[in-house]
């Protein structure tokens, strides 16, 4: 039986991949801090080997975290054929004001979780000669973003670093796709502290829902792409930005949503 390791499966695109993955014939490790919200999500999986799907709560912030996970899944005897890194978090606002505490449980789990659990699961993959691993990045990542500095940041690194890592496994049999969503309808505004129902709405108008967003990145994955942007609308506008100097797009980004927030 194949396991696939997905962070951030208590909700959002996180929830849809479990699902969808599940439906394909895929037992689940689901990963995410809130224990009841992950068993929901278990125990609604269908598939053939739905069954033998487990949830392990853990805060991926906190340091050593990823190898807590690896620990627990190998005490369990669950080797992960597929490493979706999903779970992240944003925070939003005057960079200069947003709370240290927030950005660096932030940085700890959108860039050191994600690299560390690359790592220690990408090892076994390479031994057995096959796997695939799944990251999500952003949209922002693409180009500096004001209001979303550091999270942007973070976003940017996790497609750099996974494109390196596909490099370097390249032949390896085991393969490595980024997956950038722009805005999808989920609690993420939310949780990032965004309050401006005027972003809110112009995000929401803009928006893909979660499940278009996972089915995306699971044929990204099928086809072994290195990476893809969720949406044509997204597709078009990094091609507009990436015509740019690279300081246009921050300086255009903070006229609008200096609009909005
Ligand atoms: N929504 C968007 O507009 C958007 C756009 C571009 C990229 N993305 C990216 O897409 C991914 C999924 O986001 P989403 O929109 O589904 O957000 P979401 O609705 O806020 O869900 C985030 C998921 O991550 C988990 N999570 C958060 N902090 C965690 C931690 N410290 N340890 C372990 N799990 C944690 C949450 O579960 P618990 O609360 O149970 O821990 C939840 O399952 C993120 O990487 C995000 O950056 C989202």
């Amino acid at each position: 039986m194949k396991y696939a390791l997905v962070t951030g499966a208590s909700g959002g695109i996180g929830k849809e991949f479990a699902i969808k993955l599940a439906a394909e014939g895929w037992a689940i490790i689901l990963v995410g801090r809130n224990e009841a919200r992950l068993e929901a999500v278990r125990a609604s999986l269908s598939g053939a080997n739905a069954s033998a799907s487990v949830a392990i709560p853990c805060d991926l912030s906190q340091p050593g975290a990823a190898g807590r996970l690896y620990r627990a899944c190998a005490e369990r005897g669950l080797a992960v054929d597929l490493l979706v890194n999903n779970a992240g978090s944003g925070v939003f606002g005057d960079s200069l004001s947003q709370s240290p505490e927030a950005v660096e449980a932030m940085v700890n789990l959108n860039v050191s979780a994600l690299t560390n659990l690359c790592a220690l699961f990408g090892r076994d993959m390479k031994a057995r000669g096959s796997g695939r691993v799944l990251n999500v990045g952003s949209f922002a990542g693409l180009n500096a973003t004001p209001y979303f500095a550091s999270y942007a940041a973070t976003k940017s690194y996790v497609l750099d670093y996974t494109l390196a890592l596909r490099a370097e496994l390249a032949g390896s049999g085991v393969v490595v796709t980024c997956l950038l969503p722009g805005y999808v309808r989920t609690d993420f505004d939310d949780n990032a502290g965004i309050e401006s129902d005027a972003y809110k709405k112009f995000s929401r108008s803009n928006s893909l829902s979660a499940e278009q967003v996972a089915d995306i990145g699971l044929a990204a994955l099928e086809r072994g792409k290195a990476w893809t942007i969720a949406g044509a609308r997204n597709k078009l506008a990094a091609f507009l930005f990436g015509l740019l100097p690279r300081t246009a797009p921050p300086a255009i980004m903070k006229l609008f949503l200096d609009r909005l927030v």
